[in-house]
C-alpha cells in the first residue's frame, strides 16, 4: 500500500534524523544546516514535539561564546560534502561550524512551539532557548549592523540561504578570487549543473571563506573589512519577525529587561528597513553597503515585508502589484527572483525555482494582513507542488519539475506543518 504524503514526509524526516539533528538530505548536504534544522523543528512537533525542540536545542549547542550561531554544524565527518570542517577551520571548541550564519528564524519557530505545541516541559524549554536566540539576536545587532539601522549585514551569499540569487551578482564582481582556491565540487556530482551555482560562483563563494578562515573567523574584523558586505533584505525582514517573537517570549516570562531591550531594536529595524524601500522599483531589496546601490531587484524576499510586520498602505500595494504581475507570468507562487529580470531562470537554485520555507512565510505575512486571495495562493501553490512533484529541495516555478536534492526534509517539515493542512 502506497504511503499517504503525511506518512512519506514524516518518513523523510527519520530518515534523514542522525539522533538529535536532522540532515537536509543524504549525502548532498550531509550536516546540519542553521534554518533547515529550525524550520525542521517545526515538522517534527507536528507528531512528535519533543523530537522538535530537540533539532533546535541541538543547532544551539554549537552556539558561539558571542551568540553567533553557525549555518553550518559539522557533528560527524562526512567526505560528501564540499566544503567541508577542515576548509572552514571554524568551531564553538566542543563542535566543529562554519563561519558564518544563516536566516534568524529561531525565535519564531520557538514560539510557535511553545504556544501551538504545548507539553509539560515546553515552557521551560522555550526559556531555555531564549536566552540563547537573545544573544544571537544581540551579535546581530552589535556586529551585523553597522548604521545601527536595525538592517543584517551580510559577509557572503550563503548567509542569506539564498545562495545564488541574482541580487549578489554585482557584489560578488566586486570580490577577487583567491588564486589559492581549488574548487572540489560534490553537489555538480549528485545533482544536474543547470540546478546549481556556477562554478565562478563557487569561486567566489571560496575566497570569502578563505579570507574569514585568514581573519581566524574574528566577527567583528570580518564585518569591517569584508570584501563582500551586503545588507540582505531577507534576513532584515526575518531578524524583525523573530524580533516580534522574541518580544512575546520575553513578556510572556515576565522578563522586563529583555522585553525593553528588543522593544528599542523593533523601533529601530521598522524605521531602519526603509532603507532597503528602492523607490524606483517600489519594493524592498538588498543593497550592496559597499557602493551603496540597492540590487534593484524584486525576489521572494521582498515579499517578507507583510511577515516582518513592515510596509506602508502605499509601499504594500505596491508589493501587491508586484505580486500579481509575477503570480501572473509563472505557474506556481514564489519565485526566488523576478521572473522578468534577466538572470531569470525557472530551474537553477535561487533564481527562480520555488522553495517551500519561503512560501511558508510569504503566504504566513500575507494572510496576517487579510491579503486572503494571495496568500491562499501561495498556500494552494506550495502544496500542489508536493501534491504532483513530491518532496525536492526546491521546484521549478514554471513547471513544478522538482529540482535540487529530494527525500528533502524542510520540504517535508513545511509540508507537515502548513503546506499539507487546511488554513484555519
Ligand atoms: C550549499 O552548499 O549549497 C549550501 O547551500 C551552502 O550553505
Amino acid at each position: 500500500m502506497s504511503l499517504s504524503l503525511n506518512e512519506q514526509a514524516r518518513k523523510i524526516l527519520t530518515d534523514n534524523d542522525k539522533g538529535g539533528y536532522t540532515v537536509p538530505t543524504a549525502r548532498l548536504y550531509p550536516f546540519q544546516w542553521n534554518w533547515d534544522s529550525v524550520f525542521t523543528g517545526l515538522g517534527f512537533a507536528t507528531y512528535d514535539v519533543n523530537r522538535g525542540w530537540e533539532e533546535i536545542e541541538t543547532l544551539f549547542s554549537a552556539q558561539w561564546d558571542d551568540g553567533f550561531v553557525p549555518h553550518i554544524v559539522f557533528h560527524k565527518d562526512d567526505p560528501s560534502y564540499y566544503p567541508g570542517a577542515s576548509l572552514w577551520s571554524a568551531g564553538n571548541g566542543t563542535l566543529k561550524t562554519s563561519g558564518i550564519t544563516q536566516p534568524p528564524v529561531a525565535a519564531t519557530v520557538i514560539r510557535r512551539l511553545m504556544e501551538t505545541y504545548k507539553s509539560d516541559d515546553s515552557d521551560a524549554r522555550a526559556k531555555a532557548l531564549m536566552s540563547k536566540v537573545a544573544a544571537w539576536h544581540r551579535w546581530f545587532r552589535e556586529v551585523r549592523d553597522p548604521s545601527g539601522e536595525g538592517l543584517v549585514m551580510t559577509v557572503h551569499p550563503w548567509e542569506t540561504g539564498r545562495d545564488n540569487n541574482a541580487e549578489w551578482t554585482a557584489p560578488m564582481g566586486n570580490v577577487e578570487v583567491n588564486p589559492s582556491v581549488k574548487l572540489e565540487r560534490r553537489d555538480v556530482s549528485m545533482v544536474d549543473a543547470s540546478e546549481r551555482p556556477h562554478d565562478r560562483e563557487y569561486l567566489i563563494y571560496m575566497s570569502l571563506v578563505a579570507e574569514g578562515r585568514a581573519l581566524n573567523w574574528d566577527h567583528k574584523a570580518i564585518a569591517e573589512k569584508s570584501s563582500y558586505r551586503v545588507a540582505d533584505v531577507g534576513m532584515t525582514m526575518m531578524l524583525l519577525r523573530s524580533e516580534r517573537d522574541l518580544l512575546a517570549m520575553a513578556e510572556y516570562f515576565g522578563d522586563e529587561a529583555l522585553a525593553a531591550e528588543v522593544s528599542a531594536r523593533i523601533k529601530i529595524a521598522e524605521k531602519g528597513v526603509n532603507a532597503l524601500w528602492d523607490d524606483e522599483l517600489q519594493a524592498y531589496c538588498s543593497k550592496d553597503l559597499l557602493t551603496g546601490k540597492s540590487s534593484g531587484m524584486v525576489t521572494s524576499a521582498s515579499m517578507l515585508a507583510p511577515y516582518a510586520g513592515v510596509g506602508s498602505k502605499e509601499q504594500t500595494a505596491a508589493l501587491m502589484q508586484h505580486f500579481d504581475r509575477i503570480a501572473n507570468k509563472i505557474k506556481y507562487t514564489m519565485p526566488s527572483l523576478d521572473p522578468d529580470h534577466s538572470e531569470y531562470d525557472h530551474k537553477r537554485y535561487w533564481l527562480g525555482p520555488v522553495w517551500l520555507v519561503v512560501n511558508y512565510m510569504v503566504g504566513t505575512g500575507l494572510l496576517e494582513i487579510g491579503e486572503k486571495e494571495r496568500g491562499e495562493r501561495v498556500h494552494k501553490d506550495t502544496g500542489d507542488l508536493v501534491r504532483d512533484h513530491g518532496f525536492y529541495e526546491a521546484f521549478s516555478c514554471a513547471t513544478g519539475q522538482g529540482t535540487g536534492g529530494n527525500h528533502f526534509t524542510w520540504t517535508a517539515a513545511i509540508w507537515l506543518a502548513w503546506a499539507g493542512k487546511e488554513l484555519v
